[in-house]
């Protein structure tokens, strides 16, 4: 059967779902039919989490004990935080991520995906985890000792604890929680796609995660989060930002943080996010980078015109990272630590009717080429 090909598998579904919905033509995402300017303004980051999971938004004691569920599970083996100590200090922090989640599943016994209680505590388990990883691999790759987890603190309060042994400004975790529901999800990315078709071999939840961490790395994807800060650094005031932009495009590379394959205005995500940039600098001091980052929007917006190319998700994140003293490469692996919980309900959704991923091809090659022999090449 001839088909059309479509590179980059553009428009094509891969899967249907009802976890989250884009609608790039007027900027709108939702999770579960709820937009995330509401989820922003009255959730957190853990309530998204069982949002996404489960279907529906939990009741108080459901939160509760999901709430709970998460903070018993943080602790690491000790063996993980040793096999990170093996690592090379000046590696990424996304490959120790990634080697980190794919050890974890040799320590969890009970892989089989068809049993949903072991499911959910899979769930609990990489959701947990993962920020202590993060900060294990901060604090050890600078000769510092690990932090554990406090039980009674909540999600990113505890994130910043671990990092830096203090309690955060309170606007600051606000904030933060903000930065992670609005990565929480986000339809079929590439990484949410390379984790379902590692998932459709019916290989296990940390397999399947550790996949998606190796996707989301790339600078075209989540790795455009630290591109950003890079550039707006590179540039340095903000009267040299319109002529980076100028030479950029004229020289036909790419803006980091700009352009999206789905949203053809700007993606709300980068627009919440400038908002906590102003709020966060409002209490906490201007930033130049974010002056920068605005003089950079307004000639990319002048030069675009006409084409539908805006501010993306990664855009602002890194401002605000940045100035809450977050070292830069840690940008994408504190996306992984929120994106894992929408990886985990496109994995939780598929197992439901799972069929494995295998795509056609267009053979573009020879054929009955004679098979010539190495002393006549
Ligand atoms: N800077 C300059 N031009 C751009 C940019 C950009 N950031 N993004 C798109 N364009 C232009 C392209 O040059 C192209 O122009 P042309 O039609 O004249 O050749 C047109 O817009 C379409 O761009 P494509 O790259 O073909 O669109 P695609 O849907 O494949 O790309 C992508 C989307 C990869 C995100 C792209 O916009 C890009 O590379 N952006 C920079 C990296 C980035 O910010 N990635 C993060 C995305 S959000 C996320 O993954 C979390």
């Amino acid at each position: 059967m001839p088909h059309d090909f479509m590179p980059g598998l553009a428009g094509i579904p891969a899967a249907k779902s009802a976890v989250s919905d884009v609608d790039g033509e007027r900027g709108v995402l939702e999770y579960r039919g709820i937009r995330v300017e509401e989820l922003c303004k009255r959730s957190s980051y853990l309530e998204t989490t069982y949002l996404l999971l489960f279907g529906h938004l939990p009741t108080r004691s459901a939160l509760e004990r999901w709430e709970q569920d998460i903070a018993l599970h943080r602790r690491l083996k000790y063996s993980i935080i040793d096999l990170m100590k093996c690592l090379p200090e000046q590696g990424h922090p996304m490959d120790a991520l990634q080697a980190a989640v794919a050890a974890l599943g040799m320590f969890y016994p009970g892989r089989n995906v068809t049993d949903m209680e072991n499911n959910y505590w899979s769930a609990v388990r990489l959701i947990a985890k993962l920020p202590t990883i993060v900060a294990a691999w901060a604090r050890l790759r600078r000769g510092d000792d690990t932090i554990a987890p406090r039980d009674e603190l909540g999600f990113s309060e505890n994130f910043f604890y671990m990092l830096t042994e203090t309690t955060a400004h309170p606007l600051w975790v606000d904030i933060f929680d903000d930065c992670l529901i609005l990565h929480a999800e986000h339809t079929m990315n590439a990484s949410t796609f390379t984790g379902l078709v590692t998932a459709s071999t019916l290989a296990d939840p940390y397999t399947v995660v550790a996949s998606s961490i190796g996707a989301l790395k790339g600078p075209l994807h989540g790795g455009a989060n630290e591109e950003v800060v890079e550039m707006l650094k590179k540039i340095g005031t903000e009267d040299r930002a319109a002529s980076y932009v100028e030479e950029q495009l004229r020289n036909k590379r790419k803006l980091m943080g700009f352009g999206h394959r789905v949203y053809k205005v700007k993606d709300p995500r980068a627009t919440i996010l400038q908002g906590l940039c102003e709020t966060l600098f409002q209490t906490c001091g201007t930033s130049q980078l974010y002056d920068i980052a605005l003089r950079v929007e307004r000639r990319a917006g002048e030069l675009f015109k006409g084409k539908a190319v805006h501010p993306n998700v990664d855009f602002y994140s890194g401002i605000i990272y940045e100035k809450m003293g977050i070292d830069t490469d840690l940008f994408t692996p504190i996306f992984a630590m929120a994106r894992v919980s929408g990886w985990l309900a496109h994995w939780l959704e598929q197992l439901r009717e799972n069929k494995l991923f295998r795509p056609d091809q267009i053979y573009a090659g020879e054929h009955d080429r004679p098979y010539v022999p190495l002393d006549q090449r």
